[in-house]
């Protein structure tokens, strides 16, 4: 079955369902697209100026962290990217990719009907199965820091080829009716426009906390390094997830009584069996 048309994102259908506040906000969707973050940086590149949002019904060459591709197939999932201007580069932004997290998984609540978790740092998990990821990512040109906030959302993995179904986690069920994605997305747009201003920034932190996974469980951390480093082995490390601090970085109790605080996107995490 394949996803029905007047659901999938579209641009009249974004746009009306925008605050007044975003009415100026262009948005760009694209049948088919290599990567919304990769179209973004070439939209920057040719001028069109920040805010803007990018979606993408497929892309065919979606990109996930740590190097990793993101499956994204037509009609099965929300793929967009929101662009905005920053006064700061991405490395002081910490907050940024927690916020599109909050952002998307309130989203998805109020859309969609499910409650989705928070795996550190920006991964959604419903039902054990991650059901959505970030990837945020940084242009700086003629002294202006451009940020590209990148988010796929598997919707249904009803059409996935049977090898990837069982791994692959998807927000809708079999028998769940088909959402408006147009709404999903404006609603994201929406939520993390406003979450991102200072006065927001407790609520966001509350939101982050009651949905953040493993919470005083035993996880083991692995620091990855980019495939083009010295070759180092994975850095792990093992405790109990404490919560996260003020910075969404993530507090690990180890088992020699300290409590060690990690942080950037280039660090995965697993429940200890
Ligand atoms: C991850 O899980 O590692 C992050 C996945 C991010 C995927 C989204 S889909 C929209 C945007 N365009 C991309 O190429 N990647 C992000």
């Amino acid at each position: 079955m394949t996803y029905p048309t007047q659901l999938l994102p579209s641009v009249e259908h974004i746009k009306a369902l925008l605050p007044p506040s975003l009415a100026d906000m262009a948005v760009f969707v694209y049948d088919t697209i290599d990567s919304t973050n990769t179209q973004a940086r070439r939209h920057l590149q040719q001028g069109i100026s920040a805010p803007h949002l990018v979606v993408a019904h497929q892309q065919t060459d979606g990109r996930g962290r740590l190097g990793r591709s993101f499956h994204s197939p037509q009609g099965s999932g929300l793929y967009m990217t929101l662009v905005f201007d920053s006064s700061a580069p991405l490395e002081r932004l910490t907050s940024v990719t927690p916020v599109a997290a909050v952002a998307t998984a309130e989203a998805i609540s109020q859309v969609c009907g499910k409650e989705v978790s928070v795996k550190w740092v920006n991964d959604l998990y419903l039902e054990g199965k991650k059901v959505c990821g970030i990837l945020t990512e940084a242009v700086t040109f003629a002294g202006g820091h451009h940020i590209m906030v990148g988010i796929g959302i598997n919707i249904t993995t009803r059409d996935f080829p049977k090898g990837l179904r069982n791994p692959a986690g998807a927000v809708l069920g079999d028998n769940d009716p088909p959402v408006d994605q147009s709404r999903l997305c404006a609603c994201i747009v929406q939520r993390f426009m406003e979450s991102v201003s200072p006065e927001k920034a407790a609520n966001c932190l509350a939101s982050y906390r009651k949905r953040l996974c493993f919470t005083g469980e035993r996880v083991i951390c692995t620091r990855h390094f980019p495939a083009d480093s010295e070759p180092l082995p994975p850095d792990s490390m093992e405790g109990i997830v404490m919560g996260v601090d003020e910075d969404y970085g993530l507090i690990l109790a180890l088992d020699n009584g300290t409590a060690e605080v990690l942080r950037g996107g280039e660090i995965s995490i697993k429940p200890k069996l």
